[in-house]
């Protein structure tokens, strides 16, 4: 499957952005601590949340989905097929290890497999459990978690890694005593699945800053919750108008977790006015030189948005260095952009410089990732004549129809 796209066309109109991807998986994953009906509305319609319900039907969970309100109801969920379901799929399913363990007291996983983008350890994920008195042996290439004698304690996380500290947080929620996370992800979607658990009945402090506090509680109860906004999906769409001019009014568009991007992109000469959750945003004359761009970890620049910037950067005049700081390998995109005729020039596995050049031309390139593949389509809509984007199962991941939501802005682009 490839997108078919002929570029130099602005962007213009309004759009309501999907919720968060990466708020929905571990919220999905949260919803087996309790017997009880967990509604979730607003679910995106992506590859992502449909393996990871499928996985949780495989636990024996009930699940319906009604357009993209899903219910959840694990009162019959068994820990039995864990083994074989949790890491075949993608990297999200370590997402369940927190909440299954919680639940089924033994967990076994093969390793996650890595990805494009990095090798994607588990460490931190372990040592967190092990000081947490989780029994982890190695069976062949199996891992086995067993938490029959699981004890809260204070963690130190080596690096404020996203999923570890979502991990435990699901863990702790009905561990006995207090569990207390130092150096903790402060990443919005940290706070959002807090907020849900809190909302059925945990006792989660401090989400959001270094220091979470976890009271453990004897039960949790149903809810009904909608996740926030995606910022990555916002921020995709933000420096498309960067890059294609244009005048776009976003909806749902969590200005509050882009502040980095905000303050980036209006520096560059785009004028950007923000109300509650509303997003208006134009480019009508040239941007300035970028500079540098560092991504690190929240309230950092986020190293989702960092293929975006490359693509970016690459039509925007004056030089940029771009300094990856969170994955080892996320410059995939350099030779597919380059293809376009960027400027990019790799100096090592973090850095790059990029001269920018006013007309990248339209090619035929290879999404070799989610983000990576999605900056792609934005290059396409930015360069000038026909470009094809294949490979695009790997942006379906975390975008629900970018193309129709491209079409809706103006953009000439279609689906093959
Ligand atoms: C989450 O991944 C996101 N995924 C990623 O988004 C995001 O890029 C990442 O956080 C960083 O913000 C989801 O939320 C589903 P980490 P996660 O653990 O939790 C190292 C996207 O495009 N590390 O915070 O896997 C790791 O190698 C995806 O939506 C260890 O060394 O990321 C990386 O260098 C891509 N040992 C750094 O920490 C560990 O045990 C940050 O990883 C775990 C991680």
């Amino acid at each position: 499957m490839s997108f078919l796209i002929r570029g130099g066309r602005p962007l213009n109109g309004e759009l309501t952005i999907q919720t968060s991807k990466n708020a929905s998986l571990p919220i999905i994953s949260a919803s087996i601590l309790t017997n009880e009906y967990v509604t979730l509305k607003k679910i995106p319609n992506i590859t992502d949340t449909h393996n990871m319900l499928e996985i949780m039907k495989k636990l024996g969970v009930i699940v319906s989905k009604r357009g993209r309100t899903i219910t959840l109801n694990s009162k019959n969920a068994s820990g039995k097929q864990l083994d074989c379901e949790l890491s075949k799929t993608m990297r999200s399913s370590l997402f369940l290890l927190g909440s299954t363990l919680s639940r089924f007291k033994q967990v076994m996983i093969t390793m996650p497999g890595g990805c494009k983008i990095g090798k994607r350890p588990i460490d931190i994920h372990i040592n967190a459990f092990k000081r947490l008195n989780v029994d982890v042996t190695y069976a062949g290439d199996y891992i086995c978690f067993d938490a029959q004698n699981a004890r809260a304690n204070k963690i130190k996380l080596k690096l404020p890694s996203v999923g570890a500290t979502e991990n435990i947080i699901q863990f702790a929620c009905k561990l006995k005593g207090k569990t207390t996370i130092i150096n903790a992800a402060r990443e919005p979607e940290v706070v959002d699945l807090a907020n849900f658990l809190n909302l059925m009945g945990a006792k989660i402090i401090g989400a959001g800053s270094k220091k979470i506090t976890i009271y453990g509680v004897n039960s949790l109860h149903g809810v009904s919750y909608t996740p926030a906004g995606d910022r990555i999906v916002a921020g995709t769409i933000m420096i498309a108008v960067a890059m294609c001019g244009g005048k776009v009014t976003i909806k749902n568009g969590v200005p509050h977790a882009n502040k980095k991007l905000i303050e980036i992109l209006s520096k560059l000469g785009c004028q950007i006015k923000i109300k509650n959750d509303i997003i208006k945003i134009s480019k009508t004359t040239p941007l300035l030189p970028i500079g540098e761009i560092s991504t690190g970890y929240y309230p950092d620049f986020p190293t989702d948005l960092q293929s975006f910037m490359l693509a970016l950067a690459s039509v925007t005049t004056g030089e940029t260095k771009i300094n990856e700081n969170v994955f080892e390998n996320r410059f995939l995109i350099v030779d597919e952009l380059q293809k376009m005729g960027a400027n990019i020039k790799k100096l090592n596995n973090n850095l790059v410089q990029v001269r920018g050049t006013q007309n990248l031309l339209g090619a035929e390139v290879d999404a070799l990732d989610l983000r990576g593949g999605a900056s792609l389509v934005l290059a396409g809509l930015a360069a000038q004549g026909q470009t094809k984007v294949n490979n695009v199962h790997f942006i379906d991941r975390g975008y629900e129809h970018l193309e129709v939501v491209l079409r809706k802005l103006g953009a000439d682009i279609k689906r093959i």
